[in-house]
């Protein structure tokens, strides 16, 4: 399976911090947010993965991630001229994708916790897998809403009175049949190709899985400065506790075994003294295996 980060669009409600550079590349705690949903893709077994973003920051991206090689992996670049909505990854990303399988997440979507997600990739067989997350405001997102034997039956947009609780996070599976499906779909009212219109195409067709996420499980996003500040406190508050780093992308390549000690150690050298430098040589002097 492949994986694509959307990690373009507008992020007018950071407004005035992405007029520096797009959303993505801000700070959350200790590592720029791609980060984040970059290794949410390596931890399912993912490794080839496109970076879509907009014109103006691919420099920018390409700069901070170059091609993956260096962690064991590949990374290649795309660019979303306009934010015209989620679904349009697929026909940015047609060429990469080749009909294959892909593993969609939002650029600004943080998951922490025992996701599932590595089983969900390996057993995938085609249609759409998507993922429900009880949250206190369902108002801003996709809702997905279940009948009694907890089959999905209803998915809207931003709905002003959902039915559920249950909100789809930015996390999605597709079989190779996503790229006809997305070209199918007509602009919304607001001038985007949902991601929602195309998961109630798969739910027509009687192809769409929901996966309900645990309550083991944090889902973050960070598109406010308040739920970017959040996001920051959590992490950094995980990160204190237990003296490990969550998403360091470094550390997730190498425990994922597509980084060798040789290749962690020659990263690690090319790194200024800081922190981060510090706790990869702690991984560095642990012994092997
Ligand atoms: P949003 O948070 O819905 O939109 P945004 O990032 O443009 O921010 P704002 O609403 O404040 O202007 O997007 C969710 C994620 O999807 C985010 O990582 C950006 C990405 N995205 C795109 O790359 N292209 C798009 O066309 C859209 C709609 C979103």
């Amino acid at each position: 399976m492949k994986g694509i980060i959307l990690a373009g669009g507008a992020g007018s409600r950071l407004d005035p911090i992405t007029r520096v550079a797009s959303k993505q590349l801000q700070p959350v705690y200790d590592k720029p947010m791609i980060y984040y949903p970059i290794a949410t893709l390596l931890q399912a077994g993912i490794r080839d993965i496109l970076v879509i973003t907009t014109p103006a920051d691919r420099p920018r991206f390409e700069a901070l991630l170059d091609d993956g090689s260096q962690f064991g992996v590949s990374f290649r670049y795309a660019t979303q001229p306009e934010p015209k909505g989620i679904a349009q990854a697929f026909l940015v990303g047609a060429d990469f994708l080749g009909g294959d399988p892909v593993a969609l997440v939002l650029g600004d979507n943080i998951f922490y916790g025992e996701l599932g997600f590595d089983e969900a990739v390996a057993s995938f067989d085609g249609g759409a897998l998507i993922f429900a997350y009880p949250v206190s405001d369902p108002r801003r997102y996709g809702v997905v809403q279940f009948d009694g034997s907890g089959t999905a039956i209803s998915l809207e947009e931003k709905p002003l009175r959902p039915r559920s609780r249950y909100a789809v996070p930015g996390m999605y599976l597709y079989g190779g049949d996503v790229v006809a499906i997305a070209g199918g779909l007509q602009p919304s009212d607001r001038g985007e190709l949902e991601i929602t219109d195309l998961n109630r195409v798969y739910l027509e067709q009687g192809r769409l899985r929901v996966r309900t996420l645990g309550r083991g499980v944090a889902w973050l996003d960070s598109g406010t400065h308040d739920s970017l500040l959040d996001a920051a406190n959590f992490i950094a508050t995980i990160e204190h506790r237990q003296g490990t780093k969550i998403a360091c992308l470094e550390e997730v390549a190498y425990r994922a075994g597509y980084l060798d000690r040789a290749g962690l150690g020659a990263l690690v050298a090319d790194m200024p003294a800081s922190g981060y430098r510090a706790y990869l040589e702690e991984i560095l002097a642990e012994e092997p295996g």
